[in-house]
């Protein structure tokens, strides 16, 4: 069998024709950073400086995804640093209403977990199969230290999602681990565009804000979309950017879209693209991939976050506690004062207007979803 050497940031290992760059790295010690290894989560992402390796039709610039791109010869391979992937445990300590059907839950950790903005955790409550959730920030940009602020999305038959506010409540235990995700802000001088789809405003918002605090120097463009009006639930958060001055901030809603928010999707309201922007995306799928395409054709570097149904079979454990929940009663948390109207006007207070989380259908226990991780 073929030897070569792979160069990753600075250090050479042995590797073999047709191992994968991960193994590769994993045979010498290097561990290049990964979840899904299946070519869906890109956080295997890695630069290619020099030399060839087969891309698997991963290859975006002179980007690869490592877990798919097989080595074919010497080659040097950079990735960005990331903290290291550890375990913590916590508390749920708040749910609050966000929209109809999208709850803010707050968490509070033992001991805080590092993550750069934009990357996403496997969160387990307990009982539960974990599903992969993108910390945030509150609407003022800020999160306690050990706090992690999730944007959740109760997906009608969803196994967790429907159970918060109802089984999940203030006081459930959680674990968390990660981080993963390669759409985490990078330092540069380009503009930076911004485009959350749904709770794709999670991590979105958790990169402007950073955005914000570290790379004021950088033009900022923020696309917030939403199916109706109703889950432009990122209001205050939007005026919060246009307070601090960044001057194109755009809310998308294909229906019921009035008073500043823009009919269609939000790639209907990207700026045109360049070879200087960098592109952030996060949501459903169709709309990440969108964004990509409009990217490559303009040449512009993109990180995406997609929401991509998970597939993640249960633990024995979690199929016993499954078939003991009874099925989810309407739950009722405390909640905070809900934002579901459209952006107010600069400046002005939004109205509040306190909701109960309405019930959705809960789930029978699923192994996987075809075609998904
Ligand atoms: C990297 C990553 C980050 C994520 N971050 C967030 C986040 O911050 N906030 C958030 O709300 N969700 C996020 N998700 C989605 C989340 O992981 C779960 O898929 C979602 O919460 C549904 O879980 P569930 O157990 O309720 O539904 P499941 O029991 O897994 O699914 C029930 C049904 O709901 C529908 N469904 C489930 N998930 C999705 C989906 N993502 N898109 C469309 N339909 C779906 C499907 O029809 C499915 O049959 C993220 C996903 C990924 C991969
Ligand atoms: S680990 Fe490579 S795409 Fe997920």
């Amino acid at each position: 069998m073929s030897s070569f050497d792979l160069v990753i940031n600075g250090k050479t290992v042995k590797a073999n024709y047709g191992e994968t760059l991960v193994e590769a790295g994993l045979s010498g010690w290097v561990a290049i950073p990964h979840d899904c290894n299946s070519g869906q989560c890109e956080t295997c992402l890695v630069n290619v400086v020099s030399g060839q390796v087969d891309d698997f039709g991963t290859a975006e610039k002179n980007t690869v995804l490592a877990c798919q791109a097989k080595v074919i010869g010497n080659a040097a391979i950079t990735f960005d640093h990331v903290p290291d992937v550890a375990k913590r445990s916590g508390l749920v300590t708040g749910i609050a209403v966000l929209t109809s059907d999208i709850v803010e839950v707050t968490v509070m950790l033992g001991t805080p977990i590092d993550f750069r903005p934009g990357q996403y955790l496997s969160v387990k409550f307990a009982g539960f199969p974990a599903r992969e959730l993108s910390p945030t920030v509150r609407p003022d940009g800020t999160a306690a230290p050990g706090e992690l602020v999730f944007h959740i999305r109760r997906y009608p038959g969803g196994l967790v999602s429907t159970q918060i506010g109802a089984t999940i409540r203030a006081g459930h235990r959680v674990q968390v681990r990660g981080p993963f995700g390669s759409a985490f802000l990078r330092d540069g001088d380009g503009p930076i565009v911004l485009i959350g789809g749904g709770t794709g405003w999670a991590p979105i918002w958790s990169v402007a804000a950073a955005a914000r605090r570290e790379q004021r120097h950088r033009d900022l463009v923020v696309i917030a979309g939403s199916r109706d009006a109703e889950g432009l639930y990122m209001r205050r958060s939007l005026e919060w950017l246009i307070d601090d001055g960044v001057r194109e901030v755009i809310a998308t809603a294909e229906v019921g879209a009035v008073n500043g928010v823009r009919r269609g999707r939000p790639t209907h309201y990207l700026p045109s693209l360049g070879p200087e922007d960098t592109v952030y995306v996060a949501g459903p799928p169709p709309l990440v991939d969108a964004v990509k395409m409009k990217s490559r054709l303009a040449a512009a570097r993109c990180y995406a976050d997609p929401f991509l149904p998970n597939a993640q079979p249960l633990s024995f454990i979690d199929r016993v506690m499954a078939m003991l929940r009874r099925p989810a009663a309407a739950p009722v948390e405390t909640p905070r004062p809900a934002v579901a109207t459209m952006p107010a006007p600069r400046g002005r207070p939004q109205p509040a207007t306190a909701t109960t989380i309405p019930p959705l259908p809960a789930a029978a226990p699923r192994r996987s979803q075809a075609g998904s991780r």
